[in-house]
């Protein structure tokens, strides 16, 4: 690939992709919608400026007129797609909890190991001990490997500070890092992760840390615009749902839509109220029942499904199945954290969504892409290869999109480019 020399990309002709998923259509993707991938045979894009100027078969876009002064890039009969949005992350942490993870394998359950102190008070020690320069590195090094897996936009949430200072370091190395690399990053408060450590001790400590959150941490959080979302862990051992509401509504009234852990170890109506609120997701789903899915399947609430955390933990998976039937808008993400998911890839998300969740090939895509994408409120944006929206792409090296799920366990992601740019190439072997 050439070199820019100006400020603007120059214009980018990507031609040679066997099959080109551009998942136009319909958004947000429900039911019989969800597999519906648009898919243009020896398909072209062409790149203006880092957003997508015309994209269709080879042979319409090259005779675009502005085709032939551009830059080209033959990407060789490999499959062609928008880069992945990964709608849930805890990106920023300190260091990983394998020594959990052992403990796991021994036969030790998540929630054991949480009240005995670990879990993610274990990681909260962790990161109100490290400096921002460490987390920064760390979550750089991260970022790097989502790009790897062809992930062009992630959200992340705080929820390892759970004090003023530590919530703001998190939030504050987010928007640095939106700034300074070229992934997206699209910032969620989860100030209400779980009650920290030195509030359990006191009589009332729970009432009291959700007055520090209503009252202190989501008002300063949104004053300093440093989050889009509020999010709230609900379940045994972090909040209960009548806590839960009075957090997202505080979110809400200080301008933060609500996301939320809902149905992940236990039912507690998280759901229920995920609708009620007007949700832009509820995530996890691992335990919910028939009514909920229903409530799902009439909402514009995104159900995001995170397979990575049942194959960690060894959990049962959420009924993916009911909920495309019911009619709801299903979403893939890697729920990256250091106690429950540490992985940055898509693509091993997508093999466990089909082989665990039965969903197809093409209904995994369409829910890591435009579904996602509607989840953050950019599928206007991002999500899909359309005119006009920004040319984040990824390509990977296979002949079928069928098998960007089918090979788990290595990395077939051949290149990943952010508004036009590369930020990922595959080293030539
Ligand atoms: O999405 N469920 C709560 N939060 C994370 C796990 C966090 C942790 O264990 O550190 C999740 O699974
Ligand atoms: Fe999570």
């Amino acid at each position: 690939m050439g070199h820019n020399t100006g400020g603007l990309p120059s214009n980018l002709l990507i031609t040679g992709a066997s099959q080109l998923l551009t998942l136009r259509g319909r958004v947000p993707r429900r039911g019989k919608a969800l597999s519906e991938l648009g898919i243009v045979k020896n398909g072209a894009v062409l790149i203006r400026d880092g957003m997508i100027a015309a994209v269709g078969s080879r042979a319409d876009i090259e005779s675009l007129p502005e085709a032939r002064t551009a830059e080209k890039l033959d990407v060789g009969g490999r499959v062609v797609l928008p880069g992945f949005v990964d709608s849930h992350t805890h990106l920023i942490h300190a260091a990983s909890r394998a020594e959990e993870y052992e403990l796991k394998i021994a036969g030790a359950s998540y929630e054991e190991i949480a009240r005995k102190g670990g879990g993610i008070l274990n990681s909260v020690k962790k990161l109100r001990a490290a400096t921002a320069n460490a987390l920064k590195k760390r979550a750089h090094r991260a970022l790097q490997e989502f790009a790897a897996h062809g992930t062009t936009t992630l959200e992340a949430k705080s929820g390892y500070g759970l004090d003023l200072a530590s919530e703001l370091k998190i939030l504050r190395l987010q928007r640095e890092l939106n700034q300074e690399q070229p992934l997206e990053i699209v910032s969620t408060f989860l100030g209400a992760h779980v009650v920290p450590a030195e509030y359990r001790t006191k009589p009332g400590g729970t009432e009291r840390y959700v007055a520090l959150l209503t009252e202190t941490l989501i008002p300063d959080v949104a004053a300093d615009k440093l989050a889009e979302f509020c999010d709230v862990f609900c379940d045994r051992g972090a909040f209960s749902r009548k806590d839960s509401k009075r957090i997202l509504e505080a979110g809400k009234k200080s301008g933060m839509l609500p996301r939320i852990h809902a149905e992940q170890l236990t039912r507690t109506g998280a759901t229920q109220l995920a609708v009620q609120l007007g949700a832009a997701s509820c995530d996890h789903l691992e335990q919910v029942n028939k009514a909920d899915i229903r409530a799902l399947g009439k909402s514009n609430t995104v159900a995001t499904l995170l397979p990575g955390c049942d194959f960690h933990l060894g959990l049962k998976y959420a009924p993916a199945r009911e909920l495309i039937a019911a009619g709801a808008i299903v979403a893939l993400a890697t729920d990256y954290n250091p106690g429950t998911s540490p992985t940055m890839s898509m693509p091993m998300i997508l093999s466990l969504a089909c082989t665990q969740l039965r969903m197809s090939p093409a209904e995994a895509i369409a829910a890591a892409t435009i579904n996602a994408a509607y989840s953050l409120l950019r599928d206007n944006q991002i999500g899909s290869l359309e005119a006009g929206k920004q040319a984040d792409i990824a390509v990977f090296e296979v002949d079928d999109y069928r098998e960007i799920p089918y090979y788990f366990g290595v990395n077939k992601c051949w290149m990943t480019l952010k508004r036009g740019r590369p930020v990922f190439q595959k080293a030539h072997t």
